[in-house]
Protein backbone atom coordinates (compact mmCIF):
# COMPACT_ATOMS: atom_id res chain seq x y z
CA UNK A 1 0.00 0.00 0.00
CA UNK A 2 1.28 3.70 -0.79
CA UNK A 3 0.54 6.38 1.06
CA UNK A 4 -0.39 10.00 0.48
CA UNK A 5 -0.08 12.97 2.75
CA UNK A 6 -2.37 16.42 1.27
CA UNK A 7 -0.42 18.90 2.66
CA UNK A 8 -1.00 22.08 0.64
CA UNK A 9 -4.25 24.75 0.90
CA UNK A 10 -4.21 28.12 1.64
CA UNK A 11 -4.49 28.22 5.61
CA UNK A 12 -6.97 31.17 5.57
CA UNK A 13 -8.58 30.45 8.37
CA UNK A 14 -5.37 30.91 10.19
CA UNK A 15 -3.53 33.96 9.24
CA UNK A 16 -1.79 35.57 10.17
CA UNK A 17 0.08 32.03 11.35
CA UNK A 18 0.17 30.99 7.82
CA UNK A 19 1.20 33.95 5.83
CA UNK A 20 4.79 33.24 5.72
CA UNK A 21 4.35 29.25 6.35
CA UNK A 22 2.05 26.65 5.62
CA UNK A 23 -0.17 25.32 7.78
CA UNK A 24 0.52 21.47 8.36
CA UNK A 25 4.42 23.32 9.34
CA UNK A 26 3.09 24.79 12.17
CA UNK A 27 3.88 23.49 15.70
CA UNK A 28 1.61 21.08 17.38
CA UNK A 29 3.40 21.05 21.05
CA UNK A 30 6.39 19.63 20.36
CA UNK A 31 6.90 18.74 16.68
CA UNK A 32 5.28 20.47 13.33
CA UNK A 33 1.60 19.59 12.43
CA UNK A 34 2.15 17.26 9.77
CA UNK A 35 4.31 14.73 11.78
CA UNK A 36 1.74 13.14 13.30
CA UNK A 37 -0.14 11.95 9.86
CA UNK A 38 3.46 10.84 8.61
CA UNK A 39 3.58 9.23 12.08
CA UNK A 40 0.10 7.22 11.24
CA UNK A 41 0.88 6.20 7.58
CA UNK A 42 4.68 4.78 9.24
CA UNK A 43 3.52 3.23 11.79
CA UNK A 44 1.28 1.11 9.47
CA UNK A 45 4.23 -0.01 8.07
CA UNK A 46 3.71 2.39 4.85
CA UNK A 47 7.30 2.82 3.38
CA UNK A 48 5.98 4.77 -0.10
CA UNK A 49 4.89 8.14 0.99
CA UNK A 50 3.94 10.93 -1.64
CA UNK A 51 3.78 14.45 0.04
CA UNK A 52 1.51 16.76 -2.19
CA UNK A 53 2.21 20.49 -0.97
CA UNK A 54 1.63 24.02 -2.26
CA UNK A 55 4.29 25.79 -4.63
CA UNK A 56 5.46 28.35 -1.86
CA UNK A 57 6.74 25.92 0.84
CA UNK A 58 7.80 22.79 -0.96
CA UNK A 59 11.37 23.44 0.34
CA UNK A 60 10.44 23.44 3.62
CA UNK A 61 8.97 20.32 3.32
CA UNK A 62 12.18 19.10 1.44
CA UNK A 63 14.30 20.62 4.80
CA UNK A 64 11.86 19.17 7.31
CA UNK A 65 11.09 15.46 6.03
CA UNK A 66 13.86 14.85 3.12
CA UNK A 67 14.36 11.85 1.51
CA UNK A 68 12.71 9.87 4.08
CA UNK A 69 15.62 7.25 4.50
CA UNK A 70 15.76 8.54 8.10
CA UNK A 71 12.67 6.85 8.74
CA UNK A 72 13.28 4.04 6.31
CA UNK A 73 10.37 5.06 4.19
CA UNK A 74 10.72 6.71 0.61
CA UNK A 75 9.57 10.26 0.52
CA UNK A 76 8.07 11.61 -2.89
CA UNK A 77 6.89 15.32 -3.36
CA UNK A 78 4.60 17.32 -5.61
CA UNK A 79 2.99 20.56 -6.28
CA UNK A 80 -0.55 21.07 -6.30
CA UNK A 81 -0.65 24.57 -7.46
CA UNK A 82 -3.75 25.66 -6.39
CA UNK A 83 -6.10 24.00 -4.20
CA UNK A 84 -8.02 22.25 -6.33
CA UNK A 85 -10.05 19.77 -3.76
CA UNK A 86 -8.82 16.45 -2.07
CA UNK A 87 -10.07 14.24 -4.84
CA UNK A 88 -7.33 15.93 -7.00
CA UNK A 89 -5.02 14.41 -4.69
CA UNK A 90 -5.22 10.72 -6.55
CA UNK A 91 -5.08 12.78 -9.89
CA UNK A 92 -1.91 14.52 -9.02
CA UNK A 93 -0.77 10.82 -7.74
CA UNK A 94 -1.86 8.85 -10.28
CA UNK A 95 1.74 7.92 -10.95
CA UNK A 96 2.85 7.40 -7.67
CA UNK A 97 -0.13 5.68 -6.85
CA UNK A 98 0.47 2.96 -10.08
CA UNK A 99 -0.93 -0.36 -9.33
CA UNK A 100 -1.48 0.04 -5.88
CA UNK A 101 -3.73 0.50 -3.03
CA UNK A 102 -3.66 3.96 -1.28
CA UNK A 103 -4.18 5.52 1.94
CA UNK A 104 -4.68 8.99 2.02
CA UNK A 105 -4.26 11.21 5.28
CA UNK A 106 -4.71 14.98 5.39
CA UNK A 107 -2.07 16.99 6.78
CA UNK A 108 -4.11 19.08 9.39
CA UNK A 109 -5.71 15.71 10.79
CA UNK A 110 -4.79 14.79 14.34
CA UNK A 111 -5.92 11.22 15.60
CA UNK A 112 -5.92 9.94 19.01
CA UNK A 113 -7.16 6.16 17.70
CA UNK A 114 -4.24 3.60 16.11
CA UNK A 115 -5.77 2.68 13.23
CA UNK A 116 -2.38 0.45 11.78
CA UNK A 117 -3.86 -2.22 11.97
CA UNK A 118 -7.13 -1.58 9.77
CA UNK A 119 -4.35 -0.05 7.38
CA UNK A 120 -2.23 -2.87 7.34
CA UNK A 121 -5.48 -5.14 6.91
CA UNK A 122 -7.23 -3.18 3.71
CA UNK A 123 -7.43 -5.14 0.76
CA UNK A 124 -10.08 -3.91 -1.75
CA UNK A 125 -12.69 -1.25 -2.01
CA UNK A 126 -12.78 2.11 0.48
CA UNK A 127 -12.70 2.55 3.76
CA UNK A 128 -13.37 5.71 5.61
CA UNK A 129 -13.38 6.92 9.52
CA UNK A 130 -16.21 8.83 11.20
CA UNK A 131 -16.48 10.59 14.12
CA UNK A 132 -19.81 12.00 16.03
CA UNK A 133 -18.89 15.86 16.38
CA UNK A 134 -20.80 19.41 17.52
CA UNK A 135 -20.31 20.71 14.37
CA UNK A 136 -20.94 18.09 11.47
CA UNK A 137 -21.95 20.93 8.99
CA UNK A 138 -18.41 21.76 8.79
CA UNK A 139 -17.72 18.68 7.25
CA UNK A 140 -18.56 15.31 5.30
CA UNK A 141 -20.75 13.98 6.81
CA UNK A 142 -22.42 9.88 6.65
CA UNK A 143 -25.35 8.91 8.05
CA UNK A 144 -25.97 5.35 9.22
CA UNK A 145 -28.37 2.70 9.33
CA UNK A 146 -29.52 0.59 12.66
CA UNK A 147 -26.64 -1.46 12.05
CA UNK A 148 -24.28 1.40 11.56
CA UNK A 149 -23.86 0.40 7.81
CA UNK A 150 -23.37 3.65 5.87
CA UNK A 151 -26.39 4.94 3.76
CA UNK A 152 -25.79 8.39 2.94
CA UNK A 153 -22.86 10.55 2.26
CA UNK A 154 -22.86 14.60 1.40
CA UNK A 155 -20.67 17.34 1.68
CA UNK A 156 -21.09 19.85 4.16
CA UNK A 157 -25.23 19.37 4.38
CA UNK A 158 -26.84 22.45 4.70
CA UNK A 159 -30.14 20.62 6.36
CA UNK A 160 -29.06 18.47 9.05
CA UNK A 161 -28.32 14.85 8.30
CA UNK A 162 -26.14 12.87 11.08
CA UNK A 163 -23.56 14.16 13.76
CA UNK A 164 -21.05 11.58 12.20
CA UNK A 165 -18.32 13.87 10.54
CA UNK A 166 -15.82 12.07 8.05
CA UNK A 167 -12.38 12.35 9.41
CA UNK A 168 -8.82 12.72 6.95
CA UNK A 169 -8.18 9.22 6.79
CA UNK A 170 -8.84 7.59 3.65
CA UNK A 171 -8.11 4.12 2.36
CA UNK A 172 -9.05 3.09 -1.29
CA UNK A 173 -8.03 0.79 -3.85
CA UNK A 174 -6.51 1.35 -7.23
CA UNK A 175 -9.88 2.39 -8.66
CA UNK A 176 -10.13 5.49 -6.92
CA UNK A 177 -7.73 7.13 -9.40
CA UNK A 178 -10.40 6.45 -12.34
CA UNK A 179 -13.13 7.63 -9.97
CA UNK A 180 -11.22 11.04 -9.51
CA UNK A 181 -10.70 11.27 -12.54
CA UNK A 182 -14.42 11.19 -13.72
CA UNK A 183 -15.32 13.60 -10.51
CA UNK A 184 -16.71 16.60 -11.87
CA UNK A 185 -15.55 20.21 -10.05
CA UNK A 186 -18.48 21.41 -7.36
CA UNK A 187 -19.80 24.56 -6.85
CA UNK A 188 -17.35 25.69 -5.24
CA UNK A 189 -14.63 24.49 -8.07
CA UNK A 190 -13.10 21.73 -5.73
CA UNK A 191 -12.96 18.16 -6.58
CA UNK A 192 -14.67 16.53 -3.75
CA UNK A 193 -13.50 13.76 -1.89
CA UNK A 194 -17.59 12.57 -0.74
CA UNK A 195 -17.65 11.91 -4.52
CA UNK A 196 -15.12 9.33 -3.91
CA UNK A 197 -16.66 7.51 -1.04
CA UNK A 198 -20.35 7.82 -3.21
CA UNK A 199 -18.55 5.95 -5.63
CA UNK A 200 -17.84 3.33 -3.59
CA UNK A 201 -20.96 3.30 -1.35
CA UNK A 202 -22.96 2.89 -4.72
CA UNK A 203 -21.12 -0.73 -5.52
CA UNK A 204 -21.61 -1.58 -1.83
CA UNK A 205 -18.09 -1.60 -1.39
CA UNK A 206 -17.63 1.51 1.34
CA UNK A 207 -16.61 0.67 5.15
CA UNK A 208 -16.97 3.37 7.93
CA UNK A 209 -15.58 2.78 11.01
CA UNK A 210 -15.93 4.94 13.75
CA UNK A 211 -12.72 6.73 15.47
CA UNK A 212 -12.02 5.78 18.60
CA UNK A 213 -10.76 8.68 20.98
CA UNK A 214 -10.02 12.31 19.37
CA UNK A 215 -9.56 13.54 16.21
CA UNK A 216 -8.96 17.11 15.19
CA UNK A 217 -8.92 18.78 12.42
CA UNK A 218 -6.48 21.55 13.41
CA UNK A 219 -7.31 24.46 10.84
CA UNK A 220 -8.70 27.07 13.30
CA UNK A 221 -7.17 28.40 16.28
CA UNK A 222 -9.53 26.93 18.51
CA UNK A 223 -8.69 23.17 17.07
CA UNK A 224 -4.97 24.52 16.93
CA UNK A 225 -5.25 25.13 20.24
CA UNK A 226 -6.72 21.50 20.98
CA UNK A 227 -4.48 19.38 18.99
CA UNK A 228 -1.65 20.76 21.04
CA UNK A 229 -3.03 19.74 23.93
CA UNK A 230 -4.11 16.13 22.42
CA UNK A 231 -0.33 16.16 21.75
CA UNK A 232 0.87 17.27 25.00
CA UNK A 233 -1.51 14.32 26.52
CA UNK A 234 -0.08 12.25 24.16
CA UNK A 235 3.25 12.33 25.27
CA UNK A 236 2.42 11.79 28.64
CA UNK A 237 2.88 15.14 30.10
CA UNK A 238 -0.27 15.45 31.27
CA UNK A 239 -3.02 13.02 33.11
CA UNK A 240 -6.49 14.32 31.69
P1 LIG B 1 -8.94 22.82 4.34
O1 LIG B 1 -8.70 23.01 5.79
O2 LIG B 1 -10.33 22.65 3.88
O3 LIG B 1 -8.33 24.03 3.52
P2 LIG B 1 -7.06 24.92 3.85
O4 LIG B 1 -5.99 24.11 4.51
O5 LIG B 1 -6.67 25.63 2.59
O6 LIG B 1 -7.55 25.96 4.95
P3 LIG B 1 -8.57 27.21 4.90
O7 LIG B 1 -9.93 26.64 4.66
O8 LIG B 1 -8.42 27.81 6.27
O9 LIG B 1 -8.10 28.16 3.83
O10 LIG B 1 -8.10 21.58 3.81
C1 LIG B 1 -8.01 20.39 4.54
C2 LIG B 1 -6.65 19.79 4.32
O11 LIG B 1 -6.45 19.40 2.98
C3 LIG B 1 -5.49 20.69 4.65
O12 LIG B 1 -4.45 19.89 5.20
C4 LIG B 1 -5.07 21.25 3.31
C5 LIG B 1 -5.40 20.12 2.38
N1 LIG B 1 -5.82 20.51 1.03
C6 LIG B 1 -4.94 20.41 -0.02
O13 LIG B 1 -3.76 20.07 0.17
N2 LIG B 1 -5.38 20.66 -1.27
C7 LIG B 1 -6.66 21.03 -1.54
O14 LIG B 1 -7.00 21.20 -2.72
C8 LIG B 1 -7.57 21.17 -0.42
C9 LIG B 1 -8.99 21.58 -0.66
C10 LIG B 1 -7.11 20.90 0.83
Amino acid sequence: MKGIILSGGYGTRLLPLTKVTSKQLLPVYDKPMIMYPLEILLKAGIKDILIIVAPDHAGDYLKLLGSGKQYGARFAYEIQDKPEGLAHAFIIGENFIDSNNVAMILGDNIFEDDMSETIRNFRSGGHIFAKKVPDPERFGVVKFDENMNAVKIEEKPKEYLSDYAITGLYLYDNRVVEAAKQAKPSARGELEITELHNWYLAKGELKVDIVKGEWIDAGTFETLYKATQLARKKSGLMKS
